[in-house]
């Protein structure tokens, strides 16, 4: 039986095997629909070509057979347009191994995609802590993160992204300094242009003691009010002033931008949602991210998700190569005992599996390259230990706890990290 995961390795067999017919072409696009279903799409001066028209439907022909039921019947499986840009309709293609010219674009029903990574953002560096899985001490540790460059003097700006379980500005601000609203609010509120009328009310001040300042965007306001109806239209995308359509992702990106300039932040801290999804997507590849903080806890279900994300971005080699030199592993609540030691070293070796792979072959004689052996530690796979920390366990008490918190302990459980921190605020622009 041919299930979804077998279209690509068929396609590109059948490509291979026929590629002095696809050489003829000056390109090939391999369209995946939405349901799943290939069709091939070839420039329109092929139509009409003697010969070649008869040769591209047996192509298509055997593939259908072979890919069968993802492909559609062959009368309607092969399109003829005049250009290759115009077929992909904004969707980006990457090109197939092997096949010369040609390119395999995929159709996803969901909005935000995992394979277009926006530019660094040239203000101040957003890092975003993602993971794979929940509860490995994000929002903890950005908690913590917030803090100590607070402390450092830096203006420090928080998003709490986590919209569909929101949860960190309970953790960073005493319920009387929680703004009127949140990010969900200003969602909404932007599809109807009223979003800047929210820009004064959408963050709260921490009150902890610090030379810098801590503000906090809520995915909330003080009031939850109509949540899930809320939350239910923030994925709307919006039609600008030049009749161009503005993805919910590129909103919200428009939102950090006018939050970053207002606050003259120097760092903008993001607490991403967990798993591979489009809050997530939007979180890692559409803000400009500086530093990608990936969370991992030892564990087969952290990396199986990683692997499929990994092997995504792979697969669109442009797309790992913008985006693995912001990638860093940290690795969560790390024991505080004697397994310490043989649990990290654990961690190095599968995280170093996971990353190897995006990194550069060294050839005999090259030094240069984006390559790191495994026992390297200041490579992105190489683990900066979280600690687990009886002090910092449940989340309930953290703003009482940030109140009384003191430096040394700080150091003790996230020092790697905040060291790591401060090296990457350093080298951003400040504002
Ligand atoms: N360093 C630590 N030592 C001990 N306990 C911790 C530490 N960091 C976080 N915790 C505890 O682990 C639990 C999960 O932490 P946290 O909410 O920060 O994780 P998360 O990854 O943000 O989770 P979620 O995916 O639910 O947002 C909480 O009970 C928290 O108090
Ligand atoms: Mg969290």
């Amino acid at each position: 039986m041919i299930t979804f995961d077998r279209i690509l390795p068929i396609t590109t067999d059948v490509l291979l095997t026929h590629r002095e017919v696809i050489a003829k072409l000056e390109w090939l696009l391999v369209n995946r629909d939405l349901n799943g279903r290939v069709r091939l799409i070839v420039p329109e001066s092929a139509a009409s070509a003697v010969g070649l028209r008869e040769q591209i439907e047996a192509v298509y022909g055997e593939l259908a057979e072979r890919i069968k039921p993802h492909a559609h019947s062959p009368g309607s499986g092969i399109l003829y347009e005049t250009s290759r840009e115009d077929a992909c309709q904004g969707a980006s293609a990457f090109p197939l191994d092997g096949v010369d010219k040609a390119w395999f674009v995929d159709r996803l029903a969901t909005e935000s995609r995992w394979e277009s990574i926006a530019d660094v953002s040239p203000g101040a560096p957003r890092i975003v802590f993602f993971s794979i899985k929940g509860g490995v001490g994000r929002s903890t540790t950005l908690a913590a993160s917030a803090w100590s460059l607070a402390m450092q003097g830096k203006r420090v700006l928080v998003l709490d992204l986590d919209l569909e379980s929101p949860g960190l500005s309970s953790a960073l601000l005493p319920p009387e300094r929680q703004p009127e609203y949140g990010i969900t609010d200003w969602l909404v509120e932007d599809l109807v242009d009223n979003g800047d009328s929210l820009l004064a009310d959408i963050y709260g001040t921490s009150d902890l003691p610090t030379s810098g300042s801590i503000h906090l965007v809520p995915a909330h306001g003080r009031e939850i009010g109509e949540y899930v109806s809320k939350l239910g239209r923030c994925w709307m995308p919006k039609r600008n002033d030049r009749g161009t359509l503005e993805s919910w992702s590129m909103r919200l990106k428009r939102l950090v931008d006018r939050l970053e300039v207002r606050h003259r932040a120097d760092v903008i801290l993001i607490d991403s949602r967990a798993g591979i999804d489009e809050v997530a997507a939007a979180c890692v590849t559409d803000l400009g991210a500086h530093t990608v903080l990936m969370f991992a806890i030892q564990g087969q279900q952290t990396w199986t998700g990683y692997r499929a994300l990994f092997s995504y971005w792979r697969q669109r080699r442009d797309v790992i190569t913008k985006i693995r030199d912001r990638l860093q592993l940290v690795a969560g609540l790390v024991p505080d005992d004697e397994r310490r030691l043989e649990y990290l070293t654990a961690l190095r070796s599968d995280s170093y599996a996971l990353f190897e792979d995006t990194y550069d072959e060294v050839k005999p004689g090259e030094i240069s390259g984006w390559n790191f052996e495994e026992d390297d530690d200041v490579a992105p796979h190489s683990p900066l230990a979280v600690r687990w920390n009886r002090g910092w366990y449940g989340m309930m008490s953290l703003q009482q706890r940030m109140v009384h918190v003191d430096q040394a302990e700080v150091k003790a459980v996230f020092g790697m990290l905040l060291d790591f921190l401060e090296r990457a605020v350093g080298q951003g622009r400040s504002m």
